[in-house]
């Protein structure tokens, strides 16, 4: 495993991240079974045992069973609290809560921010968690009412660090300059098959190639300011290993590119669509979500792939499914 410190913070954090959104099982009200929480104790372990410190959670992963099931695993597992570092979210309400009437909503209020991370630190046994992001951004945030919430967290010790997640330049930008601590950190999805981050500075001056989405800059002003990039669904969620009677000829294409290279480098595709995000220069850091051991080991590999510029740009093209302007 590679180690490095997060920008504008004091932690040494691992080149990849272990998401926790599927560890509690199925999302649902009853507790976890002995087979689910077995599960999670064996990915949290070979996790750990490759080497990664970093483990991001939501309150919403399970409505809060990924948060618990964790922190039985962990204490089974023996792991003290410097051993890990871990990082939650807030600020997406889903429908029906706290009335049956509640639509599906974003909230970064103080009040549902704060009450938020009072349940975080609850279910994870922790008195603070290392880094909180916001996880979807909430039309209706007040860049004021966020900072005092993150003003609260801090001075109480509840969180060490602040960060954003599905935000854009500008929506972090206007965030910024009302908090008073650096936004370290935006969880923005990016694999193979979804690199508009990168796609828009290729097609910059070209609109007959124009991205279809618009990431307004938002990896360079990471890159600028110090805030560190994590790409999640990194592998795609698992699309570009198993065939499905709907793929179109993009995802063929990229499925074959990544078999070929995965076989000549003697390595698993997870390992081949991780090592083609570490190899950019802004440091993105991968948030793997698979629950299989197995599959943990098979992505530890991309530590060691050293990949070319050819190979880089052979998996880019066969994944945006286009040529270059
Ligand atoms: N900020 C956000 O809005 C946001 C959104 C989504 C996720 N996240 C975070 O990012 C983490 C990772 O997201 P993700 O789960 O979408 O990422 P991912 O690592 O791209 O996908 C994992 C999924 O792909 C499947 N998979 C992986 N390799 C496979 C293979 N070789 N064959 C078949 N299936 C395979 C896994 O199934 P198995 O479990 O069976 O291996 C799992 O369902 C989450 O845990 C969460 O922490 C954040």
């Amino acid at each position: 495993m590679k180690y490095r410190f997060l920008p504008q913070s004091n932690l040494k954090v691992s080149s990849l991240i272990y998401g926790c959104m599927n560890i509690g099982g199925p999302w649902s009200p009853n507790p976890p079974d002995r087979a689910t929480v077995d599960n999670a104790l064996a990915c949290v372990r070979t996790a750990v045992e490759g080497g990664i410190n970093v483990f991001d959670h939501a309150d919403i992963y399970g409505g809060g069973r990924s948060e618990e099931v964790f922190s039985a695993v962990w204490s089974e597992l023996g792991l003290k609290r410097s051993d890990v570092i871990i990082q939650s979210k807030c600020g997406i309400r889903r429908p029906g809560e706290p009335n049956a009437a509640s639509p599906h909503r974003f909230d970064f209020s103080f009040d549902h921010i704060v009450s938020s991370v009072d349940g975080i630190l609850r279910r994870l046994k922790t008195d603070r968690l290392d880094i909180l992001l916001l996880h979807r951004p909430d039309p209706l945030a007040d860049p004021d009412e966020v900072a005092r919430a993150f003003d609260h967290l801090r001075s109480n010790r509840m969180v060490h660090y602040f960060g954003v997640s599905n935000h854009n330049a500008a929506q972090i930008a206007l965030l910024q300059r009302a908090v008073g601590v650096p936004l370290v950190a935006n969880q923005l999805e990016f694999n193979l098959l979804h690199s508009d981050l990168i796609d828009e500075g290729v097609t910059v001056n070209d609109a007959r190639q124009r991205a279809t989405y618009r990431a307004d800059g938002t990896l360079d002003y990471c890159r600028l300011n110090g805030i560190s990039v994590q790409a999640y669904s990194p592998v795609a969620k698992g699309r570009l290993a198993l065939p499905k009677r709907d793929d179109d000829e993009r995802i063929r294409s990229t499925r074959q590119a990544v078999e070929h290279l995965a076989h000549h480098m003697g390595v698993s595709g997870e390992a081949v669509l991780l090592a083609w995000i570490l190899r950019h220069p802004a440091k993105i850091l991968p948030v793997i979500g698979t629950t299989r051991p197995d599959r943990i080991t098979a992505s530890l590999d991309a530590l060691k792939i050293e990949m070319t510029r050819e190979e880089w740009y052979s998996l880019y093209l066969a994944g945006r499914g286009r040529d270059l302007p």
